[in-house]
Parts: structure tokens; sequence; C-alpha cells
């Protein structure tokens, strides 16, 4: 009322108005000000925490966000979080670092919970696993195992999520044939599975393996072994005892090199000894290269002079070298029949617990993709499952 009446009165009255209205508006400004400021802060603030909680909940693999709004900020630390198998096998650790972590063992040997025993299948591979169907029969209606995929670091599986194989690829690097980084997969593969306690047994396969039996017979056959099934011979001749540098003395002298099959299974004792290895595998690295091959001898040399009486010296892989060459015979569609299984049931005769058994092999290689029609047709009666 009073301004209007300055507009339209007297200069006098109106620089007095004006004057009076500035004195009114400066501490509005200024509360103005503060008003805006007190936003800003509480926007910052919001933005934080709200940031924080993305983070918080990202971490606790999503936990629906209202859970996770009222968690205090502190967590506390269970026996369930350190006994959990990590959520997702991807990872920042370089093999320095993850064998490390793998190493770590519980010193007391009573575990304080009910520990379920699983057998890990570490897959070796290139690329696809042609006989992943006649695989995923096998593990259908069991979970006493997980699966672990070392392949070539540009391959990119395709899984669907109904697989057993999804997501299961371990961080890989490119492995070679004979040379050392085959055993460095292999140590990756064992290192990897190690991070889950629950893992017992650890047996590597490749993408030409088959199982000759149903899960629950494997898992019988190997829990109830006092022995790990790593092929170990002293064997005379050129490719035995003649791949042997005398460089590697006086950590392997001759009497105790071993030459057995790339395919093992061995317990979780001899896991963890084979990753946290570093007094044999430099000898190896430097003194087995072709032709001399180190996946063939540097874990069957080793446990042997480590731990001799765990070994069945043995491998649970049935192949065959009969047609001679480098290479052993790969299978096909054709070769599927009564006769081949039979042939391979009645092969050998082994030591199974110190008494003799016709029972020997668990697995087989190679097949070829070819045989995979004829594997799952007859797998019941050949297989078992
Ligand atoms: C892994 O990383 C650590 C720390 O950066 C480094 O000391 C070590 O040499 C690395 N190991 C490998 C195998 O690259
Ligand atoms: C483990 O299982 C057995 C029987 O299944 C039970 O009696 C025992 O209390 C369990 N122990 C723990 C630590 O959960
Ligand atoms: C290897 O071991 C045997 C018996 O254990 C011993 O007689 C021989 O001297 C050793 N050789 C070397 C090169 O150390
Ligand atoms: C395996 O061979 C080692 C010697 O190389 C021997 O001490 C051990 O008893 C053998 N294992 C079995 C089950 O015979």
């Amino acid at each position: 009322m009073k301004s209007r009446v300055g507009s339209q009165g007297s200069l006098e009255e109106g620089k007095d108005s004006v004057t009076k209205v500035v004195t009114q508006y400066k501490p509005l400004s200024i509360r103005l000000l503060q008003f805006l400021l007190l936003f800003l802060g509480i926007g910052i603030v919001f933005s934080l925490l709200s940031m924080y909680m993305v983070r918080y909940s990202v971490m606790q693999n999503v936990i629906p966000m209202v859970q996770s709004r009222f968690q205090p900020c502190f967590q506390q630390l269970s026996l369930e979080s350190w006994i959990r198998p990590p959520s997702s096998l991807l990872h920042s650790m370089n093999d320095t670092q993850l064998f490390w972590r793998a190493s770590i063992v519980p010193q007391i040997k009573e575990y304080p919970f009910n520990r379920t025993r699983k057998i890990a299948f570490m897959f070796l591979t290139r690329g696809p696993i042609p006989l992943a169907p006649l695989w995923e029969r096998f593990f259908k209606g069991n979970e006493l195992y997980s699966i672990y995929i070392h392949s070539l670091p540009s391959y990119r599986p395709d899984f669907p999520p109904s697989s057993v194989f999804h997501g299961r690829q371990i961080p890989s690097q490119e492995a070679k044939w004979g040379r050392m980084s085959m055993c460095d997969a292999e140590r990756r593969l064992l290192a990897n599975a190690l991070l889950d306690i629950s893992n017992e047994w650890f047996i590597l396969l490749s993408e030409a393996c088959i199982p000759l039996h149903n899960f629950k017979a494997i898992y019988h056959y190997i829990s109830k072994s006092r022995y790990s099934f790593m092929g170990a011979a002293d064997e005379p001749g050129p490719f035995g005892r003649g791949r042997y540098n005398p460089n590697m003395v006086p950590e392997v002298n001759i009497t105790e090199w071993r030459k057995g099959s790339q395919w093992f299974e061995v317990n979780r004792k001899l896991a963890v000894d084979i990753v946290k290895d570093d007094v044999y595998y430099p000898k190896f690295e430097q003194f087995c290269r072709p032709p001399c091959y180190v996946d063939e001898h540097y874990f069957p040399t080793m446990l042997t002079i480590e731990s001799p009486r765990l070994l069945a010296n043995r491998t649970l892989t049935w192949v065959d070298w009969s047609r001679g060459g480098a290479h052993p015979a790969t299978f096909g569609k054709a070769d599927i029949n009564d006769q081949f299984f039979k042939r391979i049931s009645e092969s050998s005769i082994c030591v199974y617990n110190n008494q003799p058994t016709s029972l020997c092999y668990l697995f087989a290689r190679k097949f070829a993709p070819s045989a995979l029609g004829p594997l799952l047709e007859h797998s019941t009666k050949f297989l078992g499952f």
C-alpha cells in the first residue's frame, strides 16, 4: 500500500519509501540465499547418500533397495561370509595374487559347520564344449559338484542361463601344448576352484572327455579312495627318463623323475601343494622344454617327491594310444557301440584302495563332436545315466 502511495506521491516521499523498501528487501535476499544454500546442502547430502547406497547394494549383490536402506552402516562379519563361494568367477587378481589367496588353508582341521564336499570338474578347453549336452545330462539332479572352464581368452562362450556351464568361465590366458603355459592354466583352474571351500576333489578334463559312469558312481569312487589319481610312472627309455635333465639336481634326482597322463584327479591338499609350489616350478620351466613335455612330468614328479603315499600313480581317464603316433585316437559316430564300451571296461585290472579291481576308468577321451548323437541316444545303456 505504502509503496504504491510512494510511487504516486512526491520525490521526497518516493525516495524515502525506496530506501525503506531496500532496507526491507536486503535481509529478505540474504534469507533467500541462505534458503538456497540449505537446499543445495541437502541436495549434496542426498546425492552422496544415494551414491553410497547404490555402491552398498551392488556390493551386497543387489539386495532390494528397501532392505538395504534400513541396514546399518557397518556389516557384522559372519562365518557365512567366509564359507560362501564367490558369487561370480570373474575377478581382477593376477596369478600371483590368486595363487596366494588360494593357498590359504585353515589350521584347525575340524570344520565348525556342516561342510558339503564337492568335486570340482575343471575343463581345460580351447573354445566350445561340443559334448556339453551329455555332461548336462550327467550333472542333472546332482548337487555335489562345481564346474570351472579355462579357454582361450579370445573365446566368448554362449551357454544359456539354464546351462550348468553358464558363467563358469575363469579369467584365462593362452596355453600351449607341452609348454609351461599349459601347467599355468591347470594351476589357474585349481586356484580358482580352491576359492570355494566346499571343493574337496579336483578333476582335470578336456572338451573331448566323456564320463563313463553316472555321477553317483563317480562321486562314490573318488570320495572313498584313499589315494589321488595322478598318473606317475618311472619309465626307462627315451620318452621317460630320457627327458630328464641333470640340471634339475638337487631338487629333482633322476630316480624321482616321473611320467604320467596330463588328466589327473587330486584332493584339496595336493591342489594347494601344486598351486603354492615355488621349488620345482623354476626347474621345470627352465629344464623341461620340448621334447620334454612339462604337462606329463611336472605334477607327477613333484607330488612323488612331496607326497608319494597319497598317490594312486594311475589316471582315471582312459585313452587309446594303440594306433601309435604323437596323439591318441579320436572316436566319432561310427565307434560308439557295445564292443567299444566293453573294450574300455575290460581293458585292464588295477588297484583300488589296495584291492585289485577291473573298474579302473571313470572318464574317457578323445571324442569328436560327431559322437554326441549316439552317446546321447545310448547314454543309459552305455554310461548308466
Ligand atoms: C601381479 O601384481 C603384483 C602387484 O602389482 C605384481 O607384483 C606381480 O608381479 C603381478 N604378477 C603377475 C604374474 O603379473
Ligand atoms: C551338522 O549336521 C548334523 C546332522 O545332520 C547335526 O546334528 C549337527 O548339529 C550339524 N552341525 C552344525 C554345526 O550345523
Ligand atoms: C640320486 O639318488 C640316489 C639314491 O637316492 C643316489 O644314490 C644318487 O647319488 C642321487 N643322484 C644325484 C645326482 O644326486
Ligand atoms: C605310488 O608310487 C610311490 C612311489 O613313486 C609309492 O611310494 C606309493 O606307495 C605308490 N602308491 C600306491 C597306491 O601304490
